[in-house]
């Protein structure tokens, strides 16, 4: 039997369903059940008939879908496929900034840990944030952890005070503006498309800035034939699944995620088999984290 066969075998036997993010390995979003971007992703989780869903991300994407399901048993390929960015943030500041701010909402970015979600009012994806940020009857926002996230969508709801955290993601924080214009000398008729956890100086160079999905679909709807692509380089795969006529183009330095990376086929097998790496999240952690998870999907509706 093939590994893919396995696979399919051990996912009917154990009574699981595989969930994938877009920046995962390509051989691993082909065997998964869904695959899409974080907002997908955990509106998906919620109402899954399965009973064992496997994660294929990073930790915080495991664990949401865990807090929104506890009934289920949520396996991770890898335990060590982490996010830095959803530590970048302490429950110290949130408090701090509590403290010095009437009217607030803290707004928590989903690439987060649970204990940051816990002191958090709502929590957003790139997809979603705008229209929740806009909803929140709040003056002032503390956006956690991201802060090119957070100055992207301040750019989009002025009528709001924005109160800024020093968080980034370690991939679309070092996308390089002379790659991206030589890329643009190289191919002059490519639209460029971003994601908002890029800086800004990367998305004044950009026709179209928008979540791994957003940006799938704009690829899809767009009359261009080129595009140069500034986001983790996994959405490649559905990018040219979508589009076999179009070209894809990246920087130089092509943008990896190293943890999302650490999901392997192997590692998906391995998990079915022995239900290693289940995720837990103590009960009141569990209770207090789900408040602004749930508050984003009823918002986002
Ligand atoms: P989206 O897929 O929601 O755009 O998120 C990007 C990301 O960095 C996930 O880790
Ligand atoms: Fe985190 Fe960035 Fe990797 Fe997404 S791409 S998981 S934000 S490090």
């Amino acid at each position: 039997m093939t590994i893919r066969e396995e696979i399919e075998q051990l996912k009917k036997e154990k009574n699981a369903v595989i969930l994938a993010h877009y920046y995962v390995r390509p051989e691993v979003q082909e065997i998964a059940d869904y695959v899409g971007d974080s907002f997908y992703l955990s509106k998906v989780a919620v109402g899954l008939k399965e009973k064992t869903i496997v994660f294929c991300g990073v930790s915080f994407m495991g664990e949401s879908a865990k807090i929104l399901n506890p009934e289920k048993t949520v396996l991770m390929p890898d335990m060590a496929a982490d996010c830095p960015m959803a530590h970048m943030a302490s429950a110290e500041t949130i408090e701090k900034i509590r403290s010095e701010y009437d009217d607030l909402a803290v707004v928590c970015y989903i690439n987060s840990t649970a204990e940051l979600k816990r002191h958090s009012d709502v929590c957003v994806t790139s997809s979603n944030a705008v229209k929740i940020v806009k909803a929140l009857p709040n003056k002032n926002i503390f956006f956690i952890p991201d802060r090119n996230l957070a100055h992207y969508i301040a750019g989009l709801v002025p009528e709001k005070n924005f109160i800024y955290n020093e968080g980034f993601c370690i991939v679309h924080e070092y996308m390089e503006v002379e790659e991206i214009q030589e890329a643009k000398a190289a191919h002059p008729e490519a639209e460029v498309l971003s994601h908002p956890e890029c800086p800004a100086k990367v998305l004044e160079l950009s026709d179209f800035v928008g979540s791994t999905s957003e940006i799938i679909a704009q690829a899809g709807k767009s009359d261009a034939k080129e595009f140069i692509i500034c986001t983790e380089s996994g959405v490649l795969y559905e990018l040219q699944k979508r589009n076999p006529e179009k070209k894809f183009y990246f920087t130089e330095t092509t943008p990896i995620c190293r943890n999302m990376k650490k999901v392997t086929l192997e590692k998906v097998l391995h998990v079915l088999k022995t239900g290693e790496n289940e995720v837990f999240v103590d009960d009141k952690l569990r209770e207090e984290s789900k408040k602004p998870l749930e508050r984003m999907l009823e918002l986002a509706k």
